[in-house]
């Protein structure tokens, strides 16, 4: 068998950088499948132009957060090829040739297209463009002739469009592109310190850059069991979002001290916390510690190799297609 090929990107969208959701969502096996295969890792800026053109600042900042990201939790550009999506202009070359063949339907249908329309009640994002989004993941996929991408849940619509695309073209065509799979981790969902899913929109989130004060000032009136109210109340550790994270980033003893005497109030939700805070932190400190060693390195030097490298392949892939287009 041939090793794998992995493809994923990062939209470098929002204010600054990812948090523990993205982390255990995806960056995660984006880190292990380094050592499984050939990865292309992307930083995905046309694709933050979608929901963001009409503020356009930030753009360049926020692609340092994420190679910033990328760096920290341990994706290493000697290993991987980490590059910018806008640096390799053959995806925009196959982006227009698949658009000749995609159906307008496929788009329409694609569930995040209608949901975020609501979402970003605020900005106009009935566009060509917006509508074009997950064609154009599915370009950034294919043009690296990817098997395998690491994403949360919530792409794996855009991975079985992709698929459907891929098939169109292999049977109008001629064999040119593998059919990606995506590659789940299974998580229960991370909860924020609010209890709600963990999200930068619900301003609940622990970042993969905050410092160990602002951890402990997150986690420290973070919602807990509600059958708690007093300290001699005993409480329901699967019913308390701080004991989610225990479960994340503590160690096996510390989770069931944890489990025993929250039910039967033999710790209180102060010192618990305690725990977790040191815990979190813990697992943070080689992140922020590789973040800082990057921290003053210009972008532009870490990506020129990458660059080159994902747009050779992409120039391979994209001759290929032409000739079978015939264009
Ligand atoms: N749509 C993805 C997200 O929102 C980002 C993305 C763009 C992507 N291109 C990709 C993911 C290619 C995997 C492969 O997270
Ligand atoms: Fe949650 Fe810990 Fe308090 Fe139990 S003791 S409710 S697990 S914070």
């Amino acid at each position: 068998m041939s090793p794998r090929v992995i493809m994923s990107g990062i939209r470098p969208t929002g204010t600054g950088a990812a948090h523990l959701g993205h982390w255990e969502g995806a960056l995660k096996s984006w880190v292990k499948l380094q050592d499984m295969g050939d990865c292309y890792y992307s930083i995905v800026d046309w694709h933050a132009l979608t929901t963001e053109y009409q503020d356009v600042r930030s753009i360049q900042d926020n692609i340092r957060q994420s190679l910033l990201d990328l760096l920290a939790v341990g994706i290493d550009p000697e290993k991987s090829t980490v590059y910018l999506q806008s640096a390799v202009k053959e995806i925009a070359e196959l982006n227009l040739l698949l658009g000749m063949m995609t159906p307008l339907g496929w788009l329409e249908r694609v569930p995040t297209f209608k949901e975020q329309q609501a979402q970003l009640g605020d900005r106009d994002i009935n566009t060509y463009g917006f509508l074009g989004y997950p064609l154009l993941q599915t370009v950034d996929i294919i043009i690296m002739r990817a098997d395998t991408v690491p994403v949360g849940e919530d792409q794996v619509f855009h991975l079985e469009l992709a698929r459907e695309i891929v098939r169109r073209f292999n049977g109008l065509y001629g064999d040119c592109f593998p059919e990606p799979q995506p590659f789940l981790t299974p998580i229960p969902k991370l909860p924020g310190v609010d209890g709600r899913k963990m999200s930068k929109s619900y301003g609940n989130a622990i970042y993969l850059n905050d410092s160990a004060a602002a951890v402990e000032e997150k986690i420290r009136p973070m919602v807990t069991d509600v059958r708690r109210k007093r300290r001699t109340d005993p409480g329901v550790p699967e019913d308390c979002p701080a004991f989610a994270l225990h479960r994340a980033y503590s160690s096996g003893e510390e989770i069931a001290m944890v489990d025993a005497e929250c039910r039967k109030a033999g710790i209180g939700c102060i010192d618990c916390k305690k725990i977790l805070i040191h815990n979190v932190n813990g697992f943070l400190e080689p992140f922020r510690q590789r973040r800082s060693r990057y921290e003053k390195a210009d972008v532009a030097d870490i990506l020129a190799p990458g660059n080159r490298r994902a747009a050779d392949r992409a120039a391979q892939t994209v001759a290929r297609a032409r000739q079978l287009m015939n264009v």
